[in-house]
This record gives structure tokens, sequence and C-alpha cells, in this order.
């Protein structure tokens, strides 16, 4: 069954379309990143889906209902968004427990839950401080917990990570990935970090004006995009000429060195060193260039040296 469908979902701004018809149907359990550039219109698609906003056209389901024009409160949604916006005079607990009070559930049965729902994000023994007594990371988990606390049937998080370094990110990125298969809620986020949105979902979504470009799982949307702006976007694409006139691209990880004599000669123009990975960025003879990305195995081949390179022509996705 499909918890989240999208039928031709248009918002426009005058005659300018932020979300320009959007279809999409997420399962229940699954979860979909919505990725692009930003100004692509991902915000304004999470929130006609949270009922922040009203659609031009086109209709939203959620769980087979169709909530067009149900309000926000009517539509059992979890919300994060970048900003923690917690409610600063709250504590920890008291944060959590407000999305249960709006829902009339207190006593007992809402402190029992929303202890639950702290445990779950690592933060029980810190239910007395205050959000300004927090980390960026703990703040972040508070409003994961408060948008959990009260079962919603769908969970909408718009760039969740996006204010923490990259180290605390990638922690988070871990449990969040695992609070959402805990829980098994249907979960939208929203990023524009293409490593995230490859990490952490069962489909990705891009999107670029306002346009569905592809929606696909993450291996391959990255090994056969839809088109050049997917390839680009999900990483770094060599764009090749194919025998048959048209345009392929492939990855870096799939650019081989050579024997001299048996792959195509190049000139090193730049060795990246990334840590287990160094890139190079190749000068083919002729006019193209490519970028290979290789395990660094204690030897890294040094600016101005020749090699050789080459591809499987199976590692070639034509796009248009
Ligand atoms: N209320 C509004 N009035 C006019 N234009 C708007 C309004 N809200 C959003 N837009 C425009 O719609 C487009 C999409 O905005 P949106 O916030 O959805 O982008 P986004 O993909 O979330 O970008 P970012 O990654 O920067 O958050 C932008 O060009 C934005 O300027
Ligand atoms: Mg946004």
């Amino acid at each position: 069954m499909s918890d989240i469908r999208l039928e031709g979902v248009t918002k426009r701004y005058g005659t300018f379309a932020a979300a320009d018809q959007v279809d999409l149907s997420v399962t229940q359990g699954e979860f979909v990143t919505i990725l692009g550039p930003s100004g692509s219109g991902k915000t304004t698609l999470l929130s006609l889906i949270a009922g922040l906003n009203r659609p031009t056209s086109g209709r939203i389901f959620i769980g087979g209902r169709d909530v067009t024009n149900a309000t926000a409160q009517e539509r059992n949604i979890g919300l994060v968004f970048q900003s923690y916006a917690l409610f600063p005079h709250m504590t920890v607990l008291e944060n959590v427990l407000f999305p249960l009070g709006v829902r009339k559930i207190g006593g007992a049965e809402a402190d029992r839950l929303a202890r639950d729902a702290l445990k779950l994000v690592r933060l029980d023994g810190l239910e007395a401080r205050r959000p300004s007594q927090l980390s960026g990371g703990q703040q972040q988990r508070v409003a994961l917990a408060r948008a959990v606390v009260f079962k919603p049937d769908i969970l909408l998080l718009d760039e969740p990570l996006g204010a923490l370094d990259r180290k605390l990110r990638e922690e988070l990125q871990v449990e969040l990935k695992q609070l959402q298969r805990t829980l098994g809620v249907t979960t939208l986020l929203v990023t524009h970090d293409q490593e995230e949105a490859l990490s952490l979902s069962d489909r990705i979504m891009v999107l670029d004006k306002g346009r569905t470009q592809q929606v696909a799982a993450p291996a391959e949307a990255y090994l056969k995009p839809a088109n050049r702006f997917v390839a680009e976007f999900l990483g770094i694409a060599n764009f090749v000429d194919l025998p048959d006139g048209r345009n392929g691209v492939v990855r870096p990880e799939r650019v081989r060195f050579t024997a001299e004599g048996q792959g195509r000669p190049a000139r090193v123009v730049e060795a990246i060193y990334l840590g287990q990975m160094v890139r190079y960025h190749l000068a083919l003879d002729g006019n193209q260039s490519v970028v290979a990305a290789v395990p660094f195995l204690g030897t890294a081949h040094a600016p101005g040296e020749r090699v050789s390179v080459s591809w499987e022509s199976a590692d070639v996705w034509p796009v248009t």
C-alpha cells in the first residue's frame, strides 16, 4: 500500500512553479530522500505534504486518504527542520511532552511515551536540561524525539542534520537510520547532501527547478542516471563519447589504471589524496579529461606522470 502519494502536485507563486507536476508514491515504512540543489522545491514539497501550505493543483494522499485540503493538525505527521525550533523556555522533557499535550494525552501515559522517545534517541538522563544547555547534536535528537513521540503516520525531515559538523552528522545519520528502522515509520528526508541521500535511503527523488528528474534506488540513480543533471548532481561524472555518437557517463571508481599500451594514454594533472582513496584528474590524449578514484595502497602517481587508463564499456551509461 502506498503511504504517501502525490499526484501532479504543483505549487505556483505567480507564474513561477516551485513544484511542477510532481508524482510520487512512498510505501509503508519506506525511507525516501528528496535531493536537489538550493531552490529546487524540496521544502515546498515537504510543506505541502505537511499541510503547512496548499498546492495550486494536484492531489496529496496519506494512508490512502485524500488530505489535499486537510489541515496540518488533521495529518498525523512528525516534522523536524534544520533549525532546531525547540521551545527554549521548556526543559527537554517538556519539549517532548508538548505534542502529546496537543493531542490530549497527559499524565503517566504521556510521561512514559516521552521518556521512551528520549531513550530511543539516547537522551535519557538529560530530561531536566533546557535546549541552551545542550549541544547541537543533542538538540536535534530532542527534535527527533518530539517528532516521533506521538507515533506519527509519517516523518518529514527537512535538512535535520544540516547545521551539524561532518563527524556528528555522520553519527546522527546512522542513528536516524536505526530509529527509522526501529519505528518502521514512513519517512521523507530532504537534503542537498548527495552522500547522505545515497547512504540513508531506500529510494531517492532528484528534483531540479520543481520537477522530478528521477526516482530510483540509490545505486540505480548513481550508476544509471536518467539524465545529465542527475549524473552530475550525484557525484563526479566522466562524460565520454560512445561509438554510436551518444554521450555516456563513467563513474570515477570504474576508471582503472592499466599496463602501458593496454588502455588510453593519459597524463596525471592532479593527484588528490583523500585518505582511503586517491582521486586523479587525468588529461587524455586528445582533448578529453577524466577523473579516476582508486584505493590508496601506499603509493600514488605523481602529477605529470604518463599513465594508461581504461574502463569497461558496461560501465558507461548513456545519458541525454
Ligand atoms: N512564499 C514564496 N513566495 C515566492 N516564492 C517562493 C516562496 N517560497 C518559496 N519560493 C521559491 O520557490 C523555490 C523553491 O523554494 P524551496 O524553499 O522549496 O527550495 P529548497 O529546494 O528547499 O531550497 P534550499 O535547499 O535552499 O532549502 C525557490 O525559488 C523559492 O524562492
Ligand atoms: Mg529548503
